[in-house]
């Protein structure tokens, strides 16, 4: 074991930054990888804590390490160039109907390809999966119901998992009752009926651009028209955007995913949410708040859910345990805020129930603990994936292609040179054994060629690498007299 020389005239947390460096010099620590504990090194080299930390915040301070709350510090990927927020070069959009219906179909297929690396779809459970546990639940769970395991379910869901859902809204400080919540299959049938409580046929409804692509294959199934927002990859769809578009358009509702935006991994603070939340309800406006991803957070702590905010009812919250724990159950939920009535109603006339074993399973996985358990060392892997995923990309692609730096989530966009268009090379990706999604699908009116979402909610081993060095170069070898794109 090296151990520091104390005797040295240079500083003791100067030493650690050699050590570091040497680290990184000799192979042993590489660009996305977690730095020793402070507590570890402190032992290691019988320092104080204190010191350690000093170095690590030297490293900090000159760009060379990242820290993230509740997980500690990475040695940042210097290749890997940041997505810096920028104003659009689109003004306000017209509500216009869907352009990439082909391209979604195709994603979503090449999820179920044998042999594919799966980087087009964001299933972050794959990073850290609970199917174990959740299996030998379930099993409890059939042994203890007998019959009841065939018969319907109350429409509204399983009484017992609604009131663990409540607990958990209140804890936040929402003021959520078990008898308001909606068990659905799913987010996206949250979303669905939300929609449907809220707008009819023709109705324009608000999005962010880029967001995600069921979004607007739902919006378009329910003939209803999309309005995209310019949305920051930091700080998500601005106050004054938004403003705007309700002065220039008749909207009937938002539909924004409130927490963590899919692609960008942008968060809002809870300040901007509340202002937003005010914002709309001063405009009688209906805000569907996409929540899926905000256990997912790489911050210090969780986001707070816009519903929190509301004062009208007018906030309907969707989300489901598909991101956290299951995607496979289906299981879901709606806060329809004021919309109570209608949604239950919908959701009774468009699928009855939601399959009761799975919520009867999730339920026991939250009251034994094991729930947060699982999402504590899912947002570890995730953070520390997302990390190792940023340096990879930076390594494999063009030096021009700038990376986002998200909040929180399972995904990566991913903005190459402007003559690329990733749509183009989707097909030979597949050939070559990796999926990814696009940019196109990500908005209604086509915009992104020129980007791809990367998901990094993989199991992590050397096929992933093969995965991102076939990507970096099918970028590297577009052809460079492509027709030039319209950057939005
Ligand atoms: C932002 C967002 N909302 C909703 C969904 C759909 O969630 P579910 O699988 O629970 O229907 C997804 C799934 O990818 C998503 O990314």
């Amino acid at each position: 074991m090296r151990l520091l020389d104390k005797s040295s005239s240079s500083y003791l947390y100067q030493q650690v930054i050699d050590f570091i460096e040497h680290q990184q010099h000799i192979g042993a620590l590489k660009a996305g990888d977690k730095l020793p504990s402070l507590r570890k090194l402190s032992r290691q080299f019988e320092i104080s804590v204190p010191t350690v930390k000093q170095a690590y915040l030297e490293l900090e301070r000159q760009g060379r390490v990242c820290a993230r709350p509740q997980s500690g510090y990475y040695l940042q990927a210097q290749q890997a160039r940041t997505l810096q927020p920028r104003p659009a070069n689109w003004s306000q959009c017209q509500p216009t109907e869907v352009k990439c219906r082909n391209m979604i179909e195709r994603v979503h297929e090449a999820v179920h390809f044998p042999d594919t690396i799966a980087l087009g779809i964001s299933n972050p459970i794959q990073a850290h999966p609970p199917d174990k546990a959740l299996a030998r639940l379930m099993r409890a769970v059939i042994s203890k119901v007998a019959e009841k395991a065939v018969s319907y379910g109350p429409v509204t869901g399983d009484a017992k998992l609604r009131m663990q859902l409540a607990i958990r809204y209140q804890e936040q400080g929402v003021n959520a009752n078990p008898e308001d919540i909606v068990i659905t299959n799913g987010a996206q049938e949250a979303l669905s009926i939300a929609l449907q409580c809220v707008a009819t046929r023709g109705d324009v409804i608000a999005i962010e651009s880029p967001c995600f692509f069921g979004m607007i294959e739902l919006i378009e199934a329910l003939g209803m028209k999309a309005l995209e927002l310019y949305t920051c990859t930091e700080d998500g769809v601005g106050l004054a955007e938004l403003e705007q578009a309700l002065s220039e358009h008749k909207v009937a509702a938002c539909l924004f995913s409130s927490a963590i935006n899919n692609p960008l991994g942008s968060m809002k603070s809870d300040q901007q949410r509340q202002a937003m939340v005010t914002l709309l309800e001063q405009h009688e406006i209906p805000l569907i708040e996409d929540d899926v991803y905000s256990e997912l957070y790489f911050t210090e702590k969780k986001p707070k859910p816009a519903q929190l905010y509301s004062e009208k009812g007018l906030v309907m919250t969707c989300s489901s345990f598909s991101k956290t724990a299951a995607p496979g159950y289906r299981v879901g939920w709606l806060l329809p805020g004021k919309f109570e009535e209608q949604a239950k109603r919908i959701k009774r006339a468009q699928s009855c129930s939601t399959p009761m074993l799975q919520q009867w399973t999730l339920n026991e996985y939250i009251a034994n603990g094991d729930y947060d358990r699982h999402l504590a060392l899912l947002r570890k892997t995730l953070i520390y994936n997302c990390e190792r995923m940023r340096a990879l990309i930076g390594e494999h692609f063009p030096a021009e292609v700038c990376i986002s730096k998200p909040q929180g989530g399972s995904v990566l966009w991913v903005r190459c040179q402007s003559h690329v268009n990733t749509s183009h090379f989707f097909q030979q990706a597949l050939a070559q054994g990796v999926s990814f999604a696009p940019g196109i699908i990500f908005s209604p009116s086509g915009k992104y060629a020129n980007y791809m979402r990367i998901s990094f909610g993989v199991k992590w081993g050397d096929d992933i690498v093969k995965a991102i060095k076939t990507l970096g170069a099918l970028v590297r070898d577009y052809p460079k007299n492509s027709t030039q794109q319209q950057e939005p």
